[in-house]
């Protein structure tokens, strides 16, 4: 296959054949989800439309279709071969109960025959083998052979059931169709299961008619969906008939930026320049993002920490010093600018943090790097490093454990993760420790005042993470009855507009008369609530306080707090300054 089509053309091609079919095209969501606790990313398009797959109406109609930004990061390790990404579009279609099996099949393939032109003979497809929650999809079987492929062309599979994206929800059997890249096959029996790896999956069509419950049953949902998702970049590589992924546009000019600066040739450095160009480009999409995140010790920011590290890591194997990232930054920026105008705009964010983590990186790197490299020179291959040494290259010199695991492997050396799980269990509960001690002595008294300041620390918390960045966390507070402390992981003054808008949505809250509700739960389980707090710890065998105000916040406490926003007044705030470095501070009152 050698077609030739550019990025945009094949975009516009997907969605104006869906949109010929009567689908709306809808916006891109966030790849920080808002509403969705159990999941750290967007991975898949459908995620935003969950609460459609489930039966509420979508405003624009029950036939959807998108480009929709993801991040998946389970396969980071796979990153370095020609087809693995932490970043990548996914083009989809979606019917909300209107069309199923039939119209799914009929339209994919009419797509990938009439619109790319793919020669039939190149597919093949894998069906839904059954097991003992749903049965085998013969139906989808005969569709595939109603519209000219052969049997040979047809897999039975038990991997396909795709779903749910995070720990329940929507969830269903799936037809995947796979693209043979060499033309040939290896022997008789060579397909999309077979190790040869000439086959790449291309497109996936979901039929969403289950529901996975959180006792891991499954249910039948109210309506028969369809979740389509088809990978850009993949398609991409296949038209232009490149089996690498990564010699296509959407990389081109960051792979010779690369070359020109490390002076090195791309085909000599597959792993390290295809590393650096996939994790830069999950780092921009993730900093520019509306909901944007920084690099940080939890959470997602721990994750685009991580990418970042590794990235770096790669840049020095290429013997490059110096700051790049921004400039590989500056590349794909201009790139994608067009579909994602967040970027342009959080351009100087994107550009500002890449350069911070580089410096801050490339303090520790070195000599964190040599001190692994005396572990690894007493070890041989198979050998194993402790835990705890991993810990401590994670403790002192800021190394991910994939990037520990990452050297380590080139050595054929493996890592204790369990061991370095340990460590890493103890010292957070010994931080969490220190963090509620330091916490308590924090709120000075219960008084009736103080008691409302709290909850307004609560209230201004949510406020400032969803106008300002999810990855804002609280440092610290300190009440007493003349006024409330709060201090905050950000990373620049306010202006006087934006401390109006703060004060604004703050008191929006308190006068809608929220009740606030204080429920016991296990850590774990208020994670999965989408609680917030300064102390979550995943080890934590004990029960928590998780305090609600109404819908709008809930967050892991100990109180006390006021039992309606009603008692609390206006808030006001009365200045904001530096703490420390990346620390701000509000200070505020209720009147
Ligand atoms: N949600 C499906 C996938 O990600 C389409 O493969």
């Amino acid at each position: 296959m050698n077609y030739k089509i550019s990025y945009d053309d094949f975009r516009q091609k997907f969605l104006d054949f869906f949109v010929s079919k009567n689908h709306k095209l809808i916006k891109n969501s966030s790849l920080i989800p808002e509403n969705d606790p159990t999941v750290l990313f967007t991975t898949a398009g459908m995620q935003p439309l969950v609460p459609y797959l489930l039966g509420e109406k979508h405003p624009e109609g029950r036939r959807l279709t998108n480009v929709q930004r993801c991040v998946r990061t389970v396969d980071i390790g796979e990153v370095g071969d020609i087809s693995h990404f932490t970043f990548f579009e996914m083009l989809g279609n979606w019917s909300l109960g209107d069309y199923f099996k039939e119209e799914a099949i009929k339209m994919s393939f009419e797509f990938l025959t009439q619109v790319l032109k793919i020669n039939k003979k190149e597919l093949a497809v894998t069906v839904w083998i059954g097991n003992e929650s749903a049965p085998k999809d013969v139906e989808s079987y005969n569709i595939w052979k109603t519209i000219g492929l052969e049997d040979s062309q047809i897999c039975w599979c038990e991997d396909n059931w795709w779903g749910p994206a995070g720990i329940t929800g929507p969830c269903g059997p799936c037809s995947e169709m796979f693209f043979n890249t060499q033309g040939e096959k290896c022997s008789p029996t060579c397909g999309p299961l077979c190790k040869c790896g000439r086959y790449l999956e291309i497109w996936n069509d979901v039929f969403m008619e289950y529901n996975k419950n959180s006792d891991g049953s499954f249910s039948k949902l109210a309506q028969q969906n369809v979740d389509t998702g088809m990978g850009l970049e993949r398609t991409l590589g296949i038209l232009n008939g490149f089996k690498d992924n990564y010699e296509t546009e959407l990389f081109s000019a960051v792979l010779a930026k690369l070359a020109e600066i490390s002076g090195k040739k791309y085909q000599n450095n597959l792993r390290a320049f295809r590393k650096i160009a996939d994790h830069t480009r999950t780092a921009v999409f993730l900093l520019g993002d509306e909901n944007g995140i920084a690099p940080s010790n939890i959470d997602q920011g721990y994750i685009l920490r991580r990418l970042i590290r590794i990235a770096i890591r790669n840049l020095k194997q290429l013997e490059v010093s110096g700051h790049v990232l921004a400039e590989l930054a500056e590349i794909y920026i201009e790139k994608y600018k067009k579909y994602y105008p967040i970027l342009e705009t959080r351009k100087d964010f994107i550009l500002h943090e890449l350069n911070k983590e580089e410096i801050l990186f490339n303090r520790t790197i070195h000599s964190g790097l040599k001190e692994l490299a005396k572990v690894l020179e007493k070890l041989q291959s198979n050998d194993t490093i402790r835990g705890e040494i991993a810990f401590k290259l994670y403790d002192t010199y800021g190394f991910p454990l994939e990037f520990t695991e990452e050297i380590a492997s080139e050595k054929g050396v493996k890592v204790d993760v369990a061991g370095f799980n340990k460590f890493f269990a103890e010292h957070q509960e010994k931080s969490r420790r220190g963090a509620e001690q330091k916490f308590k002595g924090g709120l000075a008294d219960h008084s009736e005042i103080t008691t409302r300041l709290h909850t307004a620390t609560h209230i201004l918390h949510t406020v400032l993470r969803k106008n300002f960045g999810q990855d804002i966390k609280q440092k610290g507070s300190n009440i007493t009855a003349e006024r409330m402390r709060f201090d905050f992981s950000f990373d620049r003054k306010f202006t006087p507009d934006e401390l109006k808008f703060i004060e604004q949505k703050v008191n929006e809250v308190i006068e809608q008369n929220l009740e606030v509700q204080m429920e016991e739960m296990m850590l774990e389980e208020a994670q999965q609530a989408g609680a917030i707090g300064l102390f979550t710890n995943k080890y934590d065998k004990e029960k928590v306080k998780v305090y609600s105000v109404g819908k709008f916040s809930k967050e892991i406490c100990g109180g006390p707090h006021v039992k309606n926003t009603s008692e609390m007044g206006h808030f006001r705030i009365l200045k904001e300054e530096a703490s420390s470095a990346g620390v701000r501070r509000i200070k505020a009152v209720l009147e």
